[in-house]
């Protein structure tokens, strides 16, 4: 199966975006929602509950881990890679979402003014601005922390007052920093879940930026140059969903952010 892993329900918004491009494969996801938020917390905790996610979904039978968490590709995607695959799953391979939304950065914006929302923990990295200033040298990046989004989010309303207050927040102190700004990278996969409110605050000239269709598209190149891990991966278009919590209201708020009824398993890291 194709594990998805996230820190809670933003990983939802990448797994319909590659599910719809690449129906035909297994799918397992896991939000590690009674933990979530990672974005405000230690480097060493995001590694530590990451791992614990990847390990599960490698336990359950997932060959390819994707993180679709920004947090984690930040912060314990390489460390995954390089100390524990090797020697521990030397089979087994983890993927993030930072690099491959950069690969695509200088395709985003015509004055090259770009500004990306994040999580506390994915802008203290500074990955966003390192790996997209390898693709364009010339790109003027602000990274904004929006610490107030996620547990909103979480919450499980996408348009109450509180969210708006937050997104006039963000954009205000976005532009405060660099008014030349026309394109904003959706930089945590919470923040498509509130796309449509955040669209219609922000000034309509910038164009946003999720990264479902962007990675969706990087699967499917990546599977065609492995393809001994595509001929690995099971096509019987199964869906499974996991979670760390027990609450009966996450499973309710899984339903109504995917789409459609989830089902949620409850697991214990
Ligand atoms: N959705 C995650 C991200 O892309 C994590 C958000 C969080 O748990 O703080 O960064």
């Amino acid at each position: 199966m194709i594990g998805i892993f996230d820190s809670g329900f933003g990983g939802l918004t990448i797994l319909k975006a590659v599910e719809k491009a690449l129906p035909q494969y297994s799918y397992l996801y896991l939000g590690d929602n009674k933990r979530a938020p990672y974005g405000c917390r230690s480097d060493a905790e995001i590694y530590r509950y990451t791992l614990e996610g990847v390990e599960a979904l490698f336990a359950r039978g997932a060959r390819l881990v994707i993180l679709a968490c920004n947090t984690s590709s930040a912060v314990a995607l390489r460390k995954i890679q390089q100390e524990v695959l090797p020697f521990r799953y030397p089979h087994k391979r983890v993927l993030g979402i930072i690099i491959p939304t950069a690969e695509e950065s200088d395709t985003f914006s015509q004055t090259k003014h770009i500004g990306v929302w994040a999580t506390e923990a994915t802008v203290q990295s500074g990955v966003y601005e390192r790996e997209m200033l390898k693709i364009d040298p010339k790109l003027r990046i602000t990274t904004l922390p929006c610490p107030l989004l996620v547990p909103l989010i979480e919450a499980g309303s996408k348009s109450s007052d509180a969210i708006k207050e937050a997104i006039n927040v963000y954009i205000e102190a976005l532009f405060e920093r660099d008014t030349a700004i026309d394109t904003l990278i959706l930089g945590c996969t919470h923040y498509p879940i509130i796309e449509d409110e955040i669209k219609s605050l922000l000034p309509t000239h910038v164009r946003v930026i999720a990264q479902g269709d962007i990675i969706a598209k990087k699967l499917a190149a990546y599977l065609e140059r492995h393809a001994d891990m595509e001929t690995a991966l099971s096509i019987q278009m199964d869906r499974v969903f996991l979670t760390t919590s027990a609450d009966e209201e996450v499973k309710r708020i899984a339903d109504s952010f995917y789409g459609e009824r989830v089902g949620l398993e409850m697991v214990v890291l």
